[in-house]
């Protein structure tokens, strides 16, 4: 196993609010990530590489060792189930709340609840452990559109403001879990390359408490 490490980490706002955290562990990327279309970015240390990836496929990533860390939501992790990997710090950045939502003053659902959402094992997951029977339908994105189209009667999302639901006539209903961004890391990456991995996650730590 080489000395290197790579990092996995979405575009968007996990990869802007991580990039003081990294600067702060002494990593700056070099390439600008407006304007590349490169996938491996490279920093100003030789011996390390971001990986650009979707939210959702990081956890993945570093499950397989394709990265030996990785930055994702809680959600995501959630959903993914964590096999392989260790979860050892909270960025506390991204936060945002895993909730079910709804029309304001909705009748009672008679039957099977119909729930849209991309976080189908989280779904599951809730409505079981509330003894709730639903028909769960996955959908890769703009969840609030399908109460207002018929697909479903409630979402589950995550919420911020609480903004977009407002704007499509919904409001959040039910907390499911409180989410923010995590440093992950590959079982055989902590193993082989400990001294690295553990200095990262303590620089990361730290820059986290500043
Ligand atoms: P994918 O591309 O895989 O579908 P995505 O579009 O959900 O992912 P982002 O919108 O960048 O990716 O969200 C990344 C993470 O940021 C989410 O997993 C969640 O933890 C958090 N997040 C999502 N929306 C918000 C928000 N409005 N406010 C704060 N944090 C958020
Ligand atoms: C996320 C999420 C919600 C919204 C919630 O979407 O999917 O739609 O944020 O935030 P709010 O409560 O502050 O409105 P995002 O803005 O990331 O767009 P996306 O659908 O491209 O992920």
């Amino acid at each position: 196993m080489n000395n290197n490490l790579t990092i996995a980490l979405s575009k968007g706002r996990i990869f802007k609010e991580t990039l003081p955290l990294l600067k702060h562990a002494g990593i700056e990327p070099v390439d600008d990530l407006d304007t590349t279309r490169k996938l491996i970015l490279d920093t100003n240390r030789d011996d390390v590489k971001l990986v650009i990836i979707r939210a959702s496929d990081v956890p993945t990533y570093v499950q397989y060792g394709a990265a030996d860390l990785g930055i994702a939501g809680k959600d995501v992790l959630m959903e993914h189930g964590g096999e392989g990997i260790y979860e050892p710090l909270d960025l506390n950045i991204a936060r945002c709340k895993l909730m079910t939502a709804g029309f304001k003053n909705a009748e009672p659902i008679k039957g099977r609840l119909r729930v849209a959402t991309k976080f189908v094992n989280c779904a599951r997951h809730f409505f079981a452990e509330k003894g709730q029977q639903v028909e769960v339908i996955k959908l890769y994105g703009s969840m609030e559109l399908a109460p207002i189209v018929g697909l479903a009667d409630c979402i589950v999302d995550v919420v911020d403001t609480g903004n977009t639901l407002r704007a499509n006539g919904l409001e959040p209903k039910e907390h499911i879990a409180d989410i923010s961004s995590r440093l992950i890391v590959n079982r055989a990456s902590m193993k082989m390359k400990h001294e690295r991995v553990k200095q990262f996650i303590d620089l990361m730590a730290e820059a986290v408490e500043k």
